[in-house]
């Protein structure tokens, strides 16, 4: 029996910061993760689990956002869930240290940690049967920034080029980011058609194109990452007008439907090898 031969999946989107999250379940015990739980949608996402009868045994990062707060401690102390973040992390907060090749297991459910380098230092994608979780390293057509949190773009290429594309081509790619509503992809089609990294594109040309995108600073930057290095605590002094990025959202859709036009990502630009995007 293949890895997701009785997965129960759901991808989860969180509109403030057009964030990814992916609920797993195995279904022969119920034991349930989430990969990237935002702090706005935690009581969306345990409806969805609990409509599904399962139970959350852990939540697990991809890196230490910076675009979002994750919800993993809120959920901890609601249900229980252990805390998985990446081992170098070291953080007191956390409860599994993710290792690159080591499985996390839960009923029979198995994601397989790939340690990709390059968005941040200590970035994982998951790997679960023909499914690749893959963080902010690749993004459908695009790949998330590499100039703050120890970003590396020569690292990045070697991460998704070396080992990402190396999957089958079959592999779907779910990244933790959208902007333009798209949600899946493969390994292939990246592979392929990835205006940044994909096709016959050189590291040289990549970190050429990275070291020139001229992105704005990240607006949430200096709060979601202390308070990520806290697995999710709302810092003290938060604005105003970064406020949603700690309040529970009451109305959101539980599906990874449409993004509502007065809650999507403003401006988003047409996508070019350049700049796609709000790049996380
Ligand atoms: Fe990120």
């Amino acid at each position: 029996m293949s890895a997701t031969a009785s997965l129960l999946f759901r991808q989860l989107f969180e509109p403030i910061s057009s964030t990814c999250t992916y609920l797993l379940g195995c279904p022969e015990t119920g034991q349930a993760v989430l990969v990237d739980p935002v702090l706005p949608t935690w009581q969306r996402d345990l409806e969805v689990l609990g409509s599904l009868d399962l139970r959350l045994v852990a939540t697990i990062e991809t890196h230490i956002h910076a675009d979002h707060l994750t919800s993993a401690s809120l959920l901890k102390r609601e249900v229980g869930s252990r805390i998985a973040v990446a081992a170098l992390d070291a953080l007191p907060c956390a409860d599994i240290g993710i290792e690159d090749g080591v499985p996390l297991q839960f009923g029979s459910l198995r994601l397989q940690p790939m340690h990709t380098p390059g968005h941040t230092d200590h970035h994982f994608a998951l790997l679960c049967g023909d499914r690749l979780f893959t963080g902010d390293a690749l993004l459908i057509d695009g790949c998330g920034r590499t100039d703050f949190q120890s970003g590396d773009a020569a690292m990045l290429y070697r991460s998704v080029r070396g080992k990402l594309f190396a999957l089958p081509g079959e592999t779907l790619v779910y990244p933790a980011h959208d902007y333009q509503g798209r949600r899946v992809s493969s390994i292939e089609q990246e592979r392929q058609r990835n205006p940044r990294l994909g096709g016959d594109r050189t590291i040289e040309e990549f970190v050429a194109l990275m070291a020139g995108l001229d992105l704005p600073y990240p607006k949430f930057i200096d709060y979601a990452v202390p308070g990520n290095l806290q697995c999710g605590a709302c810092p003290p002094g938060l604005p105003e007008h970064l406020r949603h990025f700690c309040e529970p959202a009451q109305t959101l859709d539980s599906s990874a439907g449409a993004v509502p036009a007065s809650r999507a990502a403003p401006g988003s630009p047409v996508t070019s090898p350049g700049q796609s995007t709000p790049t996380p």
